[in-house]
């Protein structure tokens, strides 16, 4: 593509600060070395298989994914290692991703949290005559897929498991998304350090069974970004800190200068209490957070192109319609015409709405990536 100016760009459009990228993408390699773990990280966050090779030239050991369809995008597009972190229960997509993954010769490890997902697993992997590797997944808070610590069905599900030679026990597997819903580095560091010690308890209380484990992988962009609790962990799994967003920033465990991602939209139409802009929740999703999280209560902050750097002057988005974005004025004067760069409340959600993100360095448009994975869920 032919570098032209970020002012050229047709709007509503989706930019990603070259530079901005590369460093986050070395900083979370730097905190998987400095604590001697792996970094495998969530590509859910981009979709993109540019990006995944910048992360796996950069040091990442394979990538995590999770939809089969979404798995099916990487592996064809040559990573070779890839856990579906998500319990695939249906033979179909299963039969699919095997599929895959034995043309493409790339090393698949799955999730499960049921007898029916073990089956399921086992079952198509013996049509194949593969054997699959399975992490168990655990609830550390978050209460979506997993099994509690208590859960008797857990050591029933290990031992299954290992007696079944169609699969083997790849280790445990936990997210803790609900450190989304704190809103401090310490509360935070607090769920890393509880996720580290079920996790070990349990390695424990599995070992002394004489079962093996190899592998404990946990994973969610605000714990990585404040642990200090490794002991054990084999494995880090984020995915959003590639661009950042606003979440993190009303945290405290960012600055706003550090968010890669953003949203070009232009003004409209403007009224006495809001300047209207082209972007509305089919480009910006209407995330207000992770996980159900509400952040700040908005859909992200504007700023007007050209004075981006002076993060003081942010209108905050109050409001969307399909197609339209309502910004609070807060005092600016804005002419129709003039655009806007929105750092988004939720990276992840913006980049899986767009075909192609626009690289920038500065305000000079780089290149456009296309978004591979976009849209694949199932
Ligand atoms: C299982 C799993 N692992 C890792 C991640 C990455 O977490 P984050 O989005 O905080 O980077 C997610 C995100 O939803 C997830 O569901």
């Amino acid at each position: 593509m032919k570098s032209s100016s970020l002012f050229d760009l047709e709007t509503p459009c989706v930019i990603v600060d070259h530079g901005k990228l590369i460093e986050n993408i070395k900083f979370m390699q730097n905190i998987a070395n400095e604590n001697s773990v792996f970094l495998r990280p969530h590509i859910k966050a981009h979709k993109c298989l540019r990006m995944a090779k910048i992360q796996i030239e950069e040091g990442a050991i394979g990538v995590t994914a999770s939809k089969t369809d979404e798995a099916i995008v990487f592996i064809e597009g040559g990573i070779k290692s890839i856990t579906v972190a998500y319990p695939i229960i249906n033979k179909d997509k299963l039969d699919r991703l095997l599929i895959s993954a034995i043309k493409n010769n790339t090393d698949i490890r799955m999730v499960v949290d049921s007898i029916e997902g073990i089956t399921n697993i086992s079952t198509v992997s013996n049509k194949y005559g593969v054997q699959i590797p399975v992490f168990v997944k655990i609830d550390v808070g978050l209460h979506r897929c997993g099994l509690s610590e208590n859960n008797p069905v857990l050591i029933d599900l290990v031992n299954i498991i290992y007696d079944d030679r169609n699969i083997s026990f790849a280790g445990l597997f936990s997210h803790a998304g609900h450190a989304y819903a704190s809103n401090n580095a310490d509360d935070i560091r607090l769920i890393a350090s509880e996720e580290c010690n079920v996790l070990l308890h349990l390695r424990k209380k599995i070992q002394n069974k004489g079962r093996n484990i190899a592998e404990v992988s946990v994973g969610a962009t605000p714990t990585a970004l404040v642990s200090n609790t490794y002991s054990g962990i084999t494995e880090i799994r984020p995915g959003n800190y590639v661009f950042f967003d606003m979440t993190s920033v009303h945290k405290g465990l960012i600055g706003a200068e550090r968010v890669a991602l953003s949203v070009l939209a232009t003004v409209i139409s403007k009224n006495d209490s809001y300047y209207i802009i082209d972007a509305g929740s089919k480009t910006l999703s209407s995330d207000m957070g992770a996980h159900g999280t509400v952040g700040s209560g908005t859909y992200g902050q504007a700023y007007k192109l050209g004075d981006y750097e002076n993060t003081s002057v942010s209108m905050p988005i109050i409001k969307l319609s399909e197609e339209h974005g309502f910004v609070q004025r807060n005092k600016t004067n804005l002419k129709i015409g003039d655009k806007v760069r929105i750092l988004p409340n939720h990276s992840c959600p913006v980049a899986n709405l767009t075909e192609y993100l626009f690289i920038i360095d500065n305000y000079m448009v780089l290149d456009k990536w296309r978004v591979d994975a976009r849209g694949r869920v199932l």
